[in-house]
């Protein structure tokens, strides 16, 4: 047993992300909402997760599904208004689940009153102050203020019709043009804040995740992309948020006063949590939003980035408890979003991306820290690909029709019965069309079936809730290359064959596996826990 002081509740908690317009349908629109999700709260009560984190649920015209609000503190009549939220908090609360919300901070919605008000205002009116607009530069101003481009393709600034009818200045929006960014140094903006954080937390949500937490600040004069002078963020890919070369658009030394805000109001509520949508990869870097009065948790995207590969999933492990060691907060988990394709379909599909994705569940479930489930994960659900035509990202259309955008990941939850919609809605039409090769996963099919991928979760997060609190280490086994195996503080091993051929399982007792075993070797594909007793520093080859 651990003789560590009692740790907050979040800091070994399983979250289970849920994206509302998926999730069920109470009144047959074909959209989720609140009260189908606490209709179905029995299913994450079975799964043993400890918190919800809701996307966002507030007004919004849903130009991004929500991740542009209108109005910050009222739920959207589409997710049943604010009494919906209220009964959902009080039933899951009774449940021993705790609420946590999408907070937006970055920008609001063009359709946010203060936003209509600059638009109304005209060039120079104290409205536009709040948002970042500029004057073009060219002849005319006919061209953006500087070489920005939105996260969703295409620039970053979109040219205003002014009052008169004359086109006007430009506004910044690092994602959709009917998200503008929020200028932080008005004061305003951080005042809004405070009025949002303290609203939802007297209501009885237990915290925030919060949207682009490596954004909000801008750099003085907004520099242009690619400026040599500028730090080099490294991350060459340049995935989703993620920093690239001299990208002045995150990551600015001045949002850390401005999470240094949150916390002043989160101490007033000191069981609720707050956790940053943090795309930095570098560990210093990353580490600098966790310092004690910004945020307690920072998203790890690591686990989400690697290959099914070993060397990468080890790297990603190592970088994930380093960053959590430089800052002194548990390390955090996930496999995937609602922004990233669905693992089962990243790591190959079929047969072989589900036990892939099997297998790696358990590495993530083994690991000390908190785990976010993507809603879905637990199904072993693929990524679906849309026909064109039904295609409601607005990366789709922003990237010219190049990135066939997120939507994939965001078709809503099979429940049960063998056709389309699966229990989700009353109705057939469906926000996003639903596959008809379903039946199989839904939950009901999968309930109460010893292989199913539902039951392993089930098993992985009851097992993983009788251990004891973790140190944020993990101790690598002496292993073939193929395989990642490492050893908890507590003594339980877990053990992954990325390779193509069995290898030998590591001593101990099996706990666990996310497939079948074979004389004691472990399969490729196949992830394994084994328990403390038996098990010795090195693996058996
Ligand atoms: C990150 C969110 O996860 C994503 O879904 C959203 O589109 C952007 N932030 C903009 O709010």
């Amino acid at each position: 047993m651990s003789t560590e002081p009692e740790q907050p509740w979040w800091s070994r908690a399983v979250f289970y992300q849920l994206y509302p317009r998926s999730f069920a349908d109470s009144d047959g629109d074909g959209v989720g909402d609140l009260d189908g999700v606490t209709a179905r709260l029995g299913h994450l009560r079975a799964l043993g997760v400890d918190a919800l984190w809701l996307n966002p649920v507030m007004v919004s015209p849903m130009a991004d599904h929500g991740y542009d609000v209108a109005d910050p503190r009222d739920v959207d009549p589409l997710f049943g208004g604010m009494a919906a939220l209220d009964r959902l908090i009080d039933t899951a609360h009774r449940a021993g689940i705790k609420v946590t919300m999408d907070l937006v901070p970055n920008h609001t919605s063009a359709q946010h009153p203060w936003f209509r008000a600059a638009l109304a205002g005209g060039p120079g009116c104290p409205a536009r102050l709040r948002y970042l607009f500029r004057d073009g530069v060219g002849v005319g101003g006919a061209l953006p203020p500087n070489n920005w481009v939105s996260v969703f393709g295409g620039p970053a600034w979109t040219r205003v019709t002014e009052p008169d009818g004359s086109p006007g200045q430009w506004y910044l929006h690092l994602f959709d043009a009917q998200q503008p960014d929020l200028n932080w140094e008005h004061p305003e903006v951080p005042a809004d804040l405070e009025r949002t954080l303290r609203f939802w937390l007297d209501r009885g949500v237990d915290g925030f995740r919060i949207d682009v937490a490596h954004g909000m600040s801008k750099p003085p004069g907004l520099p242009d992309m690619g400026d040599p002078g500028l730090p080099d963020m490294g991350d060459p890919e340049l995935p989703m948020l993620a920093l690239g070369k001299h990208d002045p658009r995150f990551n600015h030394d001045g949002v850390h006063a401005i999470h240094r805000g949150i916390r002043s109001v989160l101490d007033d509520y000191p069981d609720a949590v707050t956790v940053g949508e943090i795309w930095v990869f570098d560990n210093a870097d990353f580490a600098k939003y966790l310092r004690p009065d910004e945020l307690y948790l920072g998203f790890n995207f690591r686990l989400v980035r690697a290959d099914f590969d070993a060397a990468e999933i080890r790297t990603a492990i190592e970088n994930s408890l380093a960053a959590a060691e430089l800052a002194d907060s548990p390390p955090t988990w996930t496999l995937s979003n609602h922004d990233v394709d669905r693992e089962v379909s990243r790591y190959g599909g079929g047969a072989t991306g589900l036990a892939r994705a099997r297998a790696m569940a358990l590495v993530m479930l083994a690991l000390p820290g908190t785990v976010f489930v993507y809603n879905g994960e637990e199904l072993g659900l693929p990524n679906v690909d849309l026909p064109v035509e039904v295609r409601q990202d607005p990366v789709w259309e922003r990237s010219g029709h190049t990135e066939r955008g997120r939507d994939g990941c965001r078709v809503p939850l099979p429940w049960c019965g063998d056709a389309v919609p699966y229990g989700f809605s009353a109705t057939a039409a469906t926000w996003l069309p639903m596959p008809g090769d379903w039946g199989p996963l839904t939950v009901a099919a999968q309930t109460g079936d010893p292989a199913s991928t539902l039951t392993l979760f089930g098993r992985a997060i009851a097992l993983r809730r009788g251990r004891a609190q973790l140190e944020r280490t993990v101790r690598w086994l002496p292993t073939t290359p193929e395989v990642v195996a490492f050893r908890c503080a507590d003594g339980w091993v877990c053990a992954l064959n990325a390779g193509a051929v069995p290898v030998p399982l590591p001593g101990g007792d099996v706990l666990l596996a996310s497939g079948p075993l074979q004389d004691g070797q472990l399969p490729p594909d196949t992830a394994v826990w084994l328990s403390a007793d038996a098990v010795g520093d090195s693996t058996r080859q």
